[in-house]
């Protein structure tokens, strides 16, 4: 599994540092005016998804904190994005990096049991139980326990899109040469009732990770128009949307373009946290949207989510 992420990581293109400058500032806008809390001398951050960083400007963000935890399941990319934003030697004592899946899949043996059955050549039915049973027996991940409500902020990096489904899809890319389409596709159906688990629980993990008075700093790829997909039409009409704060637009782009662990994931957030305002007031809960120019070839509708808990 960490290989994989690994590959997704590795692919990044060099002029993305430059290109993610607007998306980068304005998450840094908002975790400065808006998830910090203001007045308080000693405030901490833990990442989840920290990956790459470039939408962390972590020599900035740095300065607003004693303690910045960075967790990602491909802890060489974070390692190199240290390197690569030249955080200096007295400000990186204040990191600590921690290599953990946080869908709790590893430790629940599923990447090397799933291969396994995929290489043995297991037919698709049996696949499909095991993969209803992991979902099921599926607990939080514990390894984070000893430091619940010790974190002011508690941020998660577009990692609702990126857990299990991208792995399934590559691993079975990898090792299914053996099952037709149809029979892929039924798998990936099937992985999307785990999806529901592992999110659920990622969920209560950050809630249980925020001090009382923290915030919760979530942001998440909710739609994508790429040419690709071959919506690149709606993107003047989108970025209009965006502007003149038409929400029912911007909620008929991400219903009808979503990604599926975004669409999991903020319904989830809206379950447990029913109201949110979309301007930045005295309100506890923030929802916001912009577009998140991932590549030339490629944009997202990016969901913001900051809640004070
Ligand atoms: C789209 S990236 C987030 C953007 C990243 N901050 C950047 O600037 O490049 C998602 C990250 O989630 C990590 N990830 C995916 N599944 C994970 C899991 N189960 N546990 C921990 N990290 C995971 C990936 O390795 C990747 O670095």
């Amino acid at each position: 599994m960490n290989s994989i992420y690994n590959k997704f990581n590795s692919s990044r293109n060099f002029s993305r540092w430059y290109d993610w400058k607007a998306h980068r500032d304005q998450l840094t806008k908002i975790f400065k005016e808006r998830a910090l809390l203001k007045n308080k001398p000693s405030q901490n951050i833990i990442i989840f998804g920290a990956g790459n960083c470039d939408d962390i400007d972590l020599n900035c963000w740095l300065e607003n904190v004693d303690e910045l935890y960075l967790v990602d399941l491909d802890i060489s990319s974070v390692k190199d994005a240290l390197i690569r934003q030249k955080v200096d030697e007295s400000k990186s004592l204040k990191i600590k990096l921690l290599n953990i899946d946080v869908s709790g899949l590893t430790k629940a043996g599923f990447p090397k049991k799933f291969e396994a059955m995929l290489v043995d050549e297991m037919p698709r039915k049996k696949i499909v139980s095991y993969i209803r049973k992991v979902a099921n027996d599926l607990k939080p991940i514990d390894d984070l326990s000893d430091l619940y409500g010790s974190f002011s902020v508690v941020a998660s990096s577009a990692m609702h899109t990126q857990l299990v489904i991208p792995y399934m899809l590559k691993t079975l890319d990898l090792l299914g040469d053996y099952l037709s389409p149809k029979e892929k596709k039924s798998l990936i159906d099937e992985a999307k009732y785990l999806i529901y688990k592992v999110i659920e629980n990622y969920h209560q993990v950050l809630i249980n990770l925020v001090e009382k008075d923290g915030a919760l700093f979530i942001w998440l790829d909710a739609a994508e128009v790429s040419l690709e997909l071959g919506n690149i039409g709606v993107l003047p009409d989108l970025e209009k949307a965006i502007r003149t704060s038409d929400l029912p637009y911007i909620q008929t782009i991400h219903q009808k373009f979503c990604i599926f662990g975004a669409t999991v994931g903020t319904k989830d957030l809206f379950n447990r946290f029913p109201t949110f305002s979309h301007e930045l007031d005295g309100s506890k809960n923030h929802w916001l949207y912009w577009l998140w120019p991932y590549d030339e070839l490629k944009y997202y509708l990016l969901y913001c989510f900051v809640i004070r808990m």
